[in-house]
Protein backbone atom coordinates (compact mmCIF):
# COMPACT_ATOMS: atom_id res chain seq x y z
CA UNK A 1 0.00 0.00 0.00
CA UNK A 2 1.06 3.66 -0.60
CA UNK A 3 1.57 5.19 2.66
CA UNK A 4 0.28 8.35 0.84
CA UNK A 5 -3.14 7.34 0.66
CA UNK A 6 -3.40 6.39 4.38
CA UNK A 7 -6.07 8.11 6.29
CA UNK A 8 -7.75 7.70 9.75
CA UNK A 9 -11.29 6.31 10.33
CA UNK A 10 -13.00 9.64 11.56
CA UNK A 11 -15.77 8.51 12.83
CA UNK A 12 -14.07 6.23 15.35
CA UNK A 13 -11.71 10.02 16.33
CA UNK A 14 -15.42 10.71 16.67
CA UNK A 15 -16.41 8.34 19.21
CA UNK A 16 -13.58 8.39 20.88
CA UNK A 17 -13.82 11.96 21.20
CA UNK A 18 -17.21 11.69 22.77
CA UNK A 19 -16.77 8.68 24.84
CA UNK A 20 -13.88 11.05 26.71
CA UNK A 21 -16.05 14.09 26.83
CA UNK A 22 -18.33 11.82 29.18
CA UNK A 23 -15.68 11.94 31.95
CA UNK A 24 -16.05 15.15 33.54
CA UNK A 25 -18.97 16.20 31.65
CA UNK A 26 -20.59 19.64 32.85
CA UNK A 27 -23.85 20.54 32.30
CA UNK A 28 -23.34 23.52 29.91
CA UNK A 29 -21.93 20.89 27.19
CA UNK A 30 -17.84 21.08 28.45
CA UNK A 31 -15.93 18.73 30.75
CA UNK A 32 -14.44 19.62 34.02
CA UNK A 33 -11.16 17.27 34.28
CA UNK A 34 -8.36 19.29 36.19
CA UNK A 35 -5.48 18.07 36.14
CA UNK A 36 -4.50 14.73 39.18
CA UNK A 37 -8.57 14.51 40.02
CA UNK A 38 -10.59 11.36 40.37
CA UNK A 39 -11.83 12.84 36.56
CA UNK A 40 -8.32 12.84 35.13
CA UNK A 41 -7.63 9.43 36.83
CA UNK A 42 -10.38 8.10 35.04
CA UNK A 43 -9.78 9.48 31.60
CA UNK A 44 -6.37 8.09 32.50
CA UNK A 45 -7.24 4.60 32.77
CA UNK A 46 -9.43 4.51 29.76
CA UNK A 47 -6.40 5.84 27.68
CA UNK A 48 -3.98 3.63 29.17
CA UNK A 49 -7.04 0.73 28.22
CA UNK A 50 -6.83 2.05 24.42
CA UNK A 51 -3.26 2.26 24.60
CA UNK A 52 -3.14 -1.24 25.70
CA UNK A 53 -5.31 -2.63 22.94
CA UNK A 54 -2.38 -1.62 20.53
CA UNK A 55 -0.24 -3.82 22.16
CA UNK A 56 2.25 -0.06 23.15
CA UNK A 57 4.67 -0.43 25.87
CA UNK A 58 3.35 2.11 28.37
CA UNK A 59 5.34 4.42 30.07
CA UNK A 60 4.49 6.20 32.81
CA UNK A 61 7.36 8.40 34.22
CA UNK A 62 7.41 10.02 37.90
CA UNK A 63 5.79 13.47 36.61
CA UNK A 64 2.58 10.96 35.98
CA UNK A 65 3.32 11.36 32.23
CA UNK A 66 2.16 8.25 30.10
CA UNK A 67 3.46 7.23 26.61
CA UNK A 68 2.67 4.47 24.99
CA UNK A 69 5.48 3.65 22.70
CA UNK A 70 4.81 1.02 19.47
CA UNK A 71 8.28 -0.56 17.94
CA UNK A 72 9.98 0.99 14.95
CA UNK A 73 12.08 -1.33 12.42
CA UNK A 74 15.69 0.58 14.24
CA UNK A 75 14.73 1.24 17.24
CA UNK A 76 17.52 2.65 18.48
CA UNK A 77 17.21 5.15 16.26
CA UNK A 78 15.07 8.87 18.04
CA UNK A 79 11.57 8.11 18.36
CA UNK A 80 8.67 10.18 16.58
CA UNK A 81 6.73 11.87 19.18
CA UNK A 82 3.08 12.91 19.75
CA UNK A 83 0.69 13.76 22.11
CA UNK A 84 -0.79 16.45 24.22
CA UNK A 85 -2.72 16.85 27.31
CA UNK A 86 -5.88 15.01 29.09
CA UNK A 87 -6.26 17.63 31.91
CA UNK A 88 -9.19 20.40 31.35
CA UNK A 89 -9.83 23.87 32.29
CA UNK A 90 -12.56 24.11 35.24
CA UNK A 91 -15.61 24.45 32.97
CA UNK A 92 -13.66 23.98 29.78
CA UNK A 93 -14.16 22.40 26.68
CA UNK A 94 -14.14 18.81 24.94
CA UNK A 95 -11.12 19.35 22.98
CA UNK A 96 -8.51 21.51 24.21
CA UNK A 97 -5.59 19.21 24.76
CA UNK A 98 -7.60 15.81 24.01
CA UNK A 99 -7.84 16.36 20.40
CA UNK A 100 -4.31 16.11 20.70
CA UNK A 101 -3.77 13.13 22.51
CA UNK A 102 -6.72 11.31 20.61
CA UNK A 103 -5.85 12.40 17.12
CA UNK A 104 -2.09 10.72 17.91
CA UNK A 105 -4.28 7.64 19.24
CA UNK A 106 -6.24 7.50 16.11
CA UNK A 107 -3.33 7.87 13.89
CA UNK A 108 -1.49 4.75 15.78
CA UNK A 109 -4.87 2.79 15.47
CA UNK A 110 -4.87 3.79 11.66
CA UNK A 111 -1.10 2.20 11.29
CA UNK A 112 -1.51 -0.56 13.49
CA UNK A 113 -4.57 -1.95 11.97
CA UNK A 114 -2.95 -1.03 8.29
CA UNK A 115 0.49 -3.32 9.56
CA UNK A 116 2.23 -0.87 8.72
CA UNK A 117 6.14 -0.86 9.83
CA UNK A 118 8.07 2.89 10.48
CA UNK A 119 11.40 2.95 10.42
CA UNK A 120 11.63 4.67 13.81
CA UNK A 121 9.45 4.18 16.91
CA UNK A 122 6.14 6.31 17.37
CA UNK A 123 5.41 7.45 20.47
CA UNK A 124 1.92 8.89 21.69
CA UNK A 125 1.84 10.75 25.05
CA UNK A 126 -0.44 12.49 27.12
CA UNK A 127 1.66 14.97 29.46
CA UNK A 128 0.35 15.79 33.00
CA UNK A 129 -0.88 19.37 34.33
CA UNK A 130 -0.53 21.36 30.88
CA UNK A 131 -2.83 23.74 31.83
CA UNK A 132 -1.81 25.04 34.74
CA UNK A 133 -5.00 25.92 36.52
CA UNK A 134 -5.09 23.74 39.74
CA UNK A 135 -1.38 23.64 39.66
CA UNK A 136 0.58 26.89 38.56
CA UNK A 137 2.66 26.95 35.92
CA UNK A 138 1.23 25.59 33.01
CA UNK A 139 3.31 22.34 31.11
CA UNK A 140 4.46 21.37 34.42
CA UNK A 141 5.09 17.95 33.05
CA UNK A 142 7.46 18.70 29.72
CA UNK A 143 8.54 20.99 31.58
CA UNK A 144 10.27 18.89 33.85
CA UNK A 145 11.07 16.24 31.08
CA UNK A 146 12.67 18.97 28.84
CA UNK A 147 14.51 19.72 32.20
CA UNK A 148 13.57 23.36 32.24
CA UNK A 149 11.60 22.48 35.53
CA UNK A 150 12.97 20.65 38.69
CA UNK A 151 11.32 17.75 39.63
CA UNK A 152 10.92 18.41 43.38
CA UNK A 153 9.80 21.51 42.94
CA UNK A 154 7.03 20.52 40.85
CA UNK A 155 6.37 18.24 43.64
CA UNK A 156 5.68 20.43 45.98
CA UNK A 157 3.43 23.11 43.73
CA UNK A 158 -0.12 23.25 45.57
CA UNK A 159 -3.44 23.81 44.48
CA UNK A 160 -5.66 26.36 45.88
CA UNK A 161 -7.01 24.14 49.10
CA UNK A 162 -3.09 22.99 49.76
CA UNK A 163 -2.76 19.49 48.35
CA UNK A 164 0.25 18.97 46.74
CA UNK A 165 0.94 17.99 43.44
CA UNK A 166 2.93 14.59 43.97
CA UNK A 167 0.12 13.84 47.03
CA UNK A 168 -2.28 13.99 44.50
CA UNK A 169 -0.35 12.56 41.96
CA UNK A 170 0.41 9.65 44.37
CA UNK A 171 -3.43 9.47 45.04
CA UNK A 172 -4.53 8.58 41.83
CA UNK A 173 -1.95 6.52 41.26
CA UNK A 174 -0.44 7.65 38.73
CA UNK A 175 3.14 8.58 40.32
CA UNK A 176 5.05 6.27 37.69
CA UNK A 177 8.89 4.90 38.72
CA UNK A 178 10.18 6.31 35.29
CA UNK A 179 12.40 8.94 35.38
CA UNK A 180 10.97 12.31 33.76
CA UNK A 181 13.65 12.88 31.84
CA UNK A 182 13.88 13.62 27.87
CA UNK A 183 15.19 10.85 25.67
CA UNK A 184 16.32 12.23 22.01
CA UNK A 185 13.23 12.95 19.81
CA UNK A 186 13.56 12.76 16.05
CA UNK A 187 10.29 14.89 15.73
CA UNK A 188 7.44 16.41 18.20
CA UNK A 189 4.14 16.53 16.48
CA UNK A 190 1.06 18.37 18.54
CA UNK A 191 -2.56 18.51 17.04
CA UNK A 192 -4.93 20.80 18.68
CA UNK A 193 -7.75 23.34 18.16
CA UNK A 194 -6.66 26.69 17.51
CA UNK A 195 -8.42 28.41 20.67
CA UNK A 196 -8.76 31.55 18.75
CA UNK A 197 -10.54 33.09 15.76
CA UNK A 198 -7.96 33.07 12.74
CA UNK A 199 -8.80 30.07 11.03
CA UNK A 200 -12.59 30.29 10.94
CA UNK A 201 -12.33 34.21 9.29
CA UNK A 202 -9.36 33.09 6.45
CA UNK A 203 -11.70 30.16 5.62
CA UNK A 204 -8.78 27.62 6.36
CA UNK A 205 -9.25 23.92 7.75
CA UNK A 206 -5.43 23.73 9.00
CA UNK A 207 -3.18 25.95 10.67
CA UNK A 208 0.64 25.31 10.85
CA UNK A 209 2.12 27.64 14.06
CA UNK A 210 5.14 29.24 13.22
CA UNK A 211 5.51 28.64 17.24
CA UNK A 212 4.11 30.03 20.44
CA UNK A 213 4.18 33.29 22.21
CA UNK A 214 6.18 33.68 25.37
CA UNK A 215 4.26 33.15 28.92
CA UNK A 216 5.15 34.90 31.62
CA UNK A 217 3.03 34.33 35.31
CA UNK A 218 2.74 36.70 38.25
CA UNK A 219 0.83 36.49 41.82
CA UNK A 220 -0.09 39.82 43.25
CA UNK A 221 -0.58 39.71 47.08
CA UNK A 222 -1.77 42.46 48.41
CA UNK A 223 -2.69 43.03 52.64
CA UNK A 224 -5.53 46.14 54.07
CA UNK A 225 -7.01 46.46 56.83
CA UNK A 226 -10.63 44.77 57.61
CA UNK A 227 -13.37 46.96 59.31
CA UNK A 228 -17.38 47.06 59.45
CA UNK A 229 -18.33 48.67 56.22
CA UNK A 230 -20.80 50.68 58.08
CA UNK A 231 -18.86 52.54 61.06
CA UNK A 232 -15.79 53.04 58.65
CA UNK A 233 -16.02 55.96 56.95
CA UNK A 234 -14.25 56.20 53.45
CA UNK A 235 -11.31 58.55 54.10
CA UNK A 236 -8.08 56.44 55.73
CA UNK A 237 -9.45 52.64 54.34
CA UNK A 238 -6.98 50.20 53.59
CA UNK A 239 -8.92 48.35 51.21
CA UNK A 240 -6.98 45.43 49.43
CA UNK A 241 -9.94 44.68 46.96
CA UNK A 242 -9.90 48.43 45.73
CA UNK A 243 -6.52 48.21 45.31
CA UNK A 244 -6.51 45.21 43.21
CA UNK A 245 -9.12 46.56 41.29
CA UNK A 246 -6.96 49.56 39.96
CA UNK A 247 -4.11 47.33 39.14
CA UNK A 248 -6.57 45.38 37.35
CA UNK A 249 -7.39 48.27 34.98
CA UNK A 250 -3.67 49.18 34.98
CA UNK A 251 -2.99 46.02 33.40
CA UNK A 252 -5.81 45.72 31.18
CA UNK A 253 -4.00 49.32 29.66
CA UNK A 254 -0.74 47.78 29.22
CA UNK A 255 -0.90 45.96 25.64
CA UNK A 256 -2.79 49.20 24.00
CA UNK A 257 0.38 51.02 25.71
CA UNK A 258 2.97 48.61 24.52
CA UNK A 259 2.15 47.26 21.27
CA UNK A 260 3.21 44.32 19.70
CA UNK A 261 0.01 41.78 19.69
CA UNK A 262 0.54 42.10 23.83
CA UNK A 263 -2.28 40.61 25.77
CA UNK A 264 -2.62 40.69 29.60
CA UNK A 265 -5.26 39.34 31.02
CA UNK A 266 -6.13 38.75 35.37
CA UNK A 267 -8.00 35.46 35.01
CA UNK A 268 -7.93 34.56 38.72
CA UNK A 269 -8.72 36.34 42.39
CA UNK A 270 -8.84 35.53 45.92
CA UNK A 271 -10.66 37.92 48.14
CA UNK A 272 -10.92 37.90 51.90
CA UNK A 273 -12.54 37.53 53.93
CA UNK A 274 -14.90 37.91 51.43
CA UNK A 275 -17.93 39.02 53.10
CA UNK A 276 -20.11 41.79 51.85
CA UNK A 277 -20.00 43.59 55.26
CA UNK A 278 -16.11 43.10 56.03
CA UNK A 279 -13.33 45.78 53.96
CA UNK A 280 -11.23 43.16 52.38
CA UNK A 281 -8.07 42.57 53.93
CA UNK A 282 -6.48 40.26 51.87
CA UNK A 283 -6.30 39.65 48.01
CA UNK A 284 -4.52 37.63 45.67
CA UNK A 285 -4.55 37.59 42.09
CA UNK A 286 -2.63 36.32 39.23
CA UNK A 287 -1.29 38.12 36.31
CA UNK A 288 -0.57 36.68 32.54
CA UNK A 289 1.71 38.65 29.92
CA UNK A 290 1.78 36.76 26.36
CA UNK A 291 3.79 38.54 23.07
CA UNK A 292 5.80 37.21 20.43
CA UNK A 293 8.24 39.58 21.67
CA UNK A 294 10.37 38.54 24.93
CA UNK A 295 11.72 41.61 25.61
CA UNK A 296 8.45 43.92 25.05
CA UNK A 297 6.69 41.13 27.71
CA UNK A 298 9.79 42.08 30.25
CA UNK A 299 9.52 45.76 29.51
CA UNK A 300 5.86 45.86 29.87
CA UNK A 301 6.09 43.87 33.41
CA UNK A 302 8.51 45.98 34.77
CA UNK A 303 6.61 49.39 33.63
CA UNK A 304 2.94 47.43 35.19
CA UNK A 305 5.43 46.35 38.39
CA UNK A 306 5.73 50.01 39.23
CA UNK A 307 2.45 50.58 39.19
CA UNK A 308 1.27 48.29 41.32
CA UNK A 309 3.68 49.58 43.67
CA UNK A 310 2.38 52.97 43.54
CA UNK A 311 -1.11 52.38 43.88
CA UNK A 312 -0.12 50.18 46.51
CA UNK A 313 1.85 52.73 48.84
CA UNK A 314 -0.83 55.56 48.30
CA UNK A 315 -4.22 53.05 49.20
CA UNK A 316 -2.00 51.67 52.22
CA UNK A 317 -2.01 48.02 51.04
CA UNK A 318 1.32 46.31 51.66
CA UNK A 319 2.06 44.25 48.26
CA UNK A 320 4.01 41.48 47.99
CA UNK A 321 4.76 40.01 43.84
CA UNK A 322 5.93 36.33 42.83
CA UNK A 323 7.48 35.66 39.56
CA UNK A 324 6.01 32.31 39.13
CA UNK A 325 6.82 31.48 35.88
CA UNK A 326 8.35 32.93 32.27
CA UNK A 327 8.75 30.69 28.84
CA UNK A 328 10.12 32.04 25.92
CA UNK A 329 8.62 32.86 22.57
CA UNK A 330 9.36 29.58 20.88
CA UNK A 331 9.78 29.90 17.45
CA UNK A 332 9.30 26.10 15.92
CA UNK A 333 11.26 23.87 13.62
CA UNK A 334 10.53 25.30 10.08
CA UNK A 335 11.37 22.32 8.36
CA UNK A 336 8.85 20.64 10.00
CA UNK A 337 6.00 23.61 9.50
CA UNK A 338 6.72 23.77 6.01
CA UNK A 339 5.97 20.32 6.11
CA UNK A 340 2.47 20.53 7.78
CA UNK A 341 1.31 22.99 5.34
CA UNK A 342 2.65 20.75 2.10
CA UNK A 343 1.31 18.15 3.56
CA UNK A 344 -2.12 19.87 3.98
CA UNK A 345 -2.87 21.09 1.25
CA UNK A 346 -1.42 17.46 -0.46
CA UNK A 347 -4.66 16.38 1.38
CA UNK A 348 -6.66 19.01 -0.28
CA UNK A 349 -6.74 21.00 2.84
CA UNK A 350 -6.60 25.11 2.64
CA UNK A 351 -3.71 26.04 4.98
CA UNK A 352 -1.84 28.88 6.43
CA UNK A 353 0.73 30.12 8.93
CA UNK A 354 0.39 31.94 11.94
CA UNK A 355 1.47 31.93 15.36
CA UNK A 356 -0.13 30.42 18.50
CA UNK A 357 -1.27 32.92 21.81
CA UNK A 358 -1.77 29.84 23.22
CA UNK A 359 0.66 27.78 25.43
CA UNK A 360 1.06 24.29 24.42
CA UNK A 361 3.53 21.62 26.13
CA UNK A 362 5.15 21.81 22.42
CA UNK A 363 6.84 25.03 23.52
CA UNK A 364 8.94 22.69 26.44
CA UNK A 365 9.26 20.16 23.04
CA UNK A 366 10.81 22.66 20.79
CA UNK A 367 13.38 23.33 23.40
CA UNK A 368 15.19 20.07 23.19
CA UNK A 369 13.90 18.30 19.61
CA UNK A 370 12.48 19.94 16.40
CA UNK A 371 8.73 20.86 17.10
CA UNK A 372 5.98 21.97 15.28
CA UNK A 373 2.15 22.42 15.63
CA UNK A 374 -1.16 21.27 13.55
CA UNK A 375 -4.44 23.38 14.64
CA UNK A 376 -7.95 23.20 13.45
CA UNK A 377 -10.65 25.66 14.10
CA UNK A 378 -12.46 26.63 16.55
CA UNK A 379 -16.09 27.56 15.66
CA UNK A 380 -16.51 31.00 16.77
CA UNK A 381 -12.70 31.43 18.01
CA UNK A 382 -14.02 30.16 21.69
CA UNK A 383 -11.92 27.89 23.68
CA UNK A 384 -11.23 27.07 27.86
CA UNK A 385 -15.28 27.51 27.83
CA UNK A 386 -18.01 25.14 28.02
CA UNK A 387 -19.38 25.88 24.21
CA UNK A 388 -15.77 25.45 22.90
CA UNK A 389 -16.24 23.37 19.54
CA UNK A 390 -14.60 22.05 16.18
CA UNK A 391 -16.52 20.61 13.47
CA UNK A 392 -16.02 16.76 13.44
CA UNK A 393 -14.49 17.04 10.00
CA UNK A 394 -11.98 19.38 10.58
CA UNK A 395 -10.61 16.85 13.33
CA UNK A 396 -10.63 14.20 10.96
CA UNK A 397 -8.77 16.52 8.74
CA UNK A 398 -6.10 16.89 11.06
CA UNK A 399 -5.89 13.88 12.23
CA UNK A 400 -5.12 12.59 8.47
CA UNK A 401 -2.08 15.83 8.26
CA UNK A 402 -0.85 13.88 11.68
CA UNK A 403 -0.60 11.14 10.44
CA UNK A 404 1.19 12.23 7.26
CA UNK A 405 3.12 14.00 9.01
CA UNK A 406 4.52 11.48 11.40
CA UNK A 407 4.82 8.27 8.77
CA UNK A 408 6.86 11.01 7.03
CA UNK A 409 8.74 11.98 9.91
CA UNK A 410 8.91 8.09 11.19
CA UNK A 411 10.80 7.03 7.96
CA UNK A 412 13.24 9.47 7.49
CA UNK A 413 16.54 7.94 8.27
C1 LIG B 1 -2.92 27.02 28.04
O1 LIG B 1 -4.00 26.47 27.98
C2 LIG B 1 -2.78 28.45 27.97
O2 LIG B 1 -2.92 29.10 29.02
O3 LIG B 1 -2.60 28.98 26.87
MN1 LIG C 1 -4.32 22.78 25.33
MN1 LIG D 1 -5.96 24.96 27.60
Amino acid sequence: MNLRDLRVNGRRLRSTLEEMAKIGATPGGGVQRLTLTDEDKLARDLFVKWLKELDLEIIIDEMGSIFGKRDGKNNDLSHVMSGSHIDSQPKGGRFDGILGVMGALETLRTIHENEVETERPIVIVDWTNEEGSRFAPAMLASGVWTGVLDRDWAYHRTDINGRRFVDELERIGYRGAFPAKEWPVHAYYEYHIEQGPILEREGKTIGAPKGIVCLHWYDVYLEGEANQVGPTPMAGRHDALCAAAEMILKLNQLPAEMGGNMVATVGEIENYPNSRNIIPDKVHFTVDIRSWDDDLSLQAWEKVRKDFEKIAQRRGCPIRIEETWRVEHSPFDQRLVQRVVDTAKELGYPAIQMISGAGHDASYMNQVAPTAMIFVPSIGGRSHVEVENTKWEDCEAGANVLLQCILQSANES
